[in-house]
């Protein structure tokens, strides 16, 4: 989904996405983008906001705030929105289809903490105050295979400063992926940028999906080179 601010557009970094629309929405998709969205959609702070836009404002009661980044079909963020309902949850995703079926679950599931950002994610993290986030996921990121493409992969030394400049100290990030390439790349930009600190215990960690992992669906399509890699970070 689109964001209509021209200074935005402007400013935009290179796009780590594919396709925002495509098919055609189900009826029921349609009727939640257009009486659901602006209800759980996170107001636009596009432009950077002064003091940064502290984003536990937004859940009245709650402590701590979770992020995904590319949520994808909503699976594991309205998984985990309702396993943990004392935790607000902002999810962003531009993919069209993939904000209706996270309003769907949020629906299904009568969540009242998560909030949504229909649009890049890159937009919303820099508009956020320091220290303001207690967890990230990013899931099975756009793997971007091709030499020729791989500029576009959000995991780069820009977005792991911007993200580690909104987690709070001690807050957890965690990166998947099963393209080969993207792991061994993620897991250098992230050790390089200096403030995240692999938690990895065992020597095969990384092989094994955390114990409150939730499956997607994009992870169920076996669509990489290798199977699931699984990095978890604290910020220090
Ligand atoms: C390969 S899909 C995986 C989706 C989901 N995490 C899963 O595992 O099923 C990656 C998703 O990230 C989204 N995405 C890519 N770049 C993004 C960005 N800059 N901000 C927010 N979402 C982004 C894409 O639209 C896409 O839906």
């Amino acid at each position: 989904m689109a964001t209509h601010d021209p200074e935005a557009l402007r400013d935009r970094p290179i796009r780590t996405f594919g396709r925002t629309g495509g098919r055609a929405l189900s009826p029921r998709q349609q009727n939640l983008l257009d009486t659901q969205l602006d209800r759980w959609r996170l107001p636009a702070p596009v432009a950077p906001v002064a003091q940064g836009l502290d984003p536990r404002s937004l859940f009245p009661g709650t402590r701590a705030v979770w992020l995904e980044i590319g949520f994808g079909g909503g699976e594991h963020l309205v998984a985990q929105a309702g396993d943990h309902r004392e935790t607000g949850f902002i999810g962003c995703e531009p993919f069209v289809e993939g904000v209706a079926k996270a309003l769907a679950g949020i629906e299904e599931r009568e969540l009242t903490n998560v909030r949504l950002w229909p649009d890049d994610a890159r937009l919303l993290l820099d508009a956020f105050a320091p220290a303001s986030i207690e967890r990230a996921f990013i899931l099975f990121p756009d793997p971007w295979p091709k030499r020729r493409q791989q500029k576009r992969r959000l995991v780069q030394p820009d977005f792991a400063a911007a993200l580690r400049r909104v987690i709070a100290p001690g807050g957890q990030v965690r990166f998947a992926t099963d393209v080969a390439s993207y792991a061994d790349e993620a897991l250098l930009t992230f050790l390089q940028n200096g403030g995240f600190e692999w938690t990895a215990e065992a020597a095969d960690d990384w092989r094994r999906p955390p114990s409150d992992h939730v499956t997607t669906r994009y992870e169920t399509k076996k669509l990489g080179d290798c199977a699931p890699v699984w990095y978890d970070f604290t910020c220090i």
